[in-house]
C-alpha cells in the first residue's frame, strides 16, 4: 500500500511540474520590445532617430525631461501628441520609455 501511495505522489509531482514549465514558456510573458514598439506607434511623429519633428513633434535626441516626466508625456499625452495609455501596456510604456531615452546624444 505504500509502495502505490508513493507512486501516486510521485506521478503527482511530475504531473504539476510538466504543467508549470509549460506556462513558464508561454508567450505572454516575453519581454516587451522598445524598438519595434518605437517604429511601429512613434516614428511617424519622431522619425526613426527621433530627430523628424513631424507637426511640431519634440526632438528626441535633445529632450531634457526625466526618465519619469519622459513616461508620462507618452502615457498622459501632451498638446498634439496624443496619450498611449490604454494603447500599450504598462510593460510596453516603461521599453518605450527606455528606448527614447536611449536616442538621446
Ligand atoms: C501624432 C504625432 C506623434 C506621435 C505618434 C508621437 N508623438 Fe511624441 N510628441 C509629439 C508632439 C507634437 C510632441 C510635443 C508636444 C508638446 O509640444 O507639448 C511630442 C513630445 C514627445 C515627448 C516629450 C519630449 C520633450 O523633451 O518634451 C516624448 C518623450 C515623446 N513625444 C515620446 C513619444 C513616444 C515614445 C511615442 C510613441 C509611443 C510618441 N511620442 C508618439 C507628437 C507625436
Amino acid at each position: 500500500m505504500k509502495v502505490l501511495k508513493f507512486a501516486v505522489f510521485t506521478f503527482f509531482v511530475f504531473f504539476t511540474m510538466g504543467f508549470s514549465s509549460c506556462s513558464g514558456s508561454s508567450p505572454g510573458n516575453e519581454k516587451a520590445d522598445g524598438a519595434g514598439l518605437y517604429k511601429k506607434h512613434c516614428r511617424l511623429c519622431h522619425g526613426v532617430d527621433g530627430t523628424l519633428g513631424l507637426s511640431g513633434a519634440a526632438d528626441l535626441s535633445r529632450s531634457a525631461l526625466s526618465p519619469e516626466d519622459t513616461r508620462r508625456v507618452i502615457e498622459s499625452g501632451r498638446r498634439t501628441m496624443q496619450a498611449f495609455d490604454g494603447v500599450l501596456n504598462e510593460e510596453e510604456i516603461k521599453a518605450v520609455t527606455d528606448y527614447v531615452i536611449s536616442l538621446r546624444r
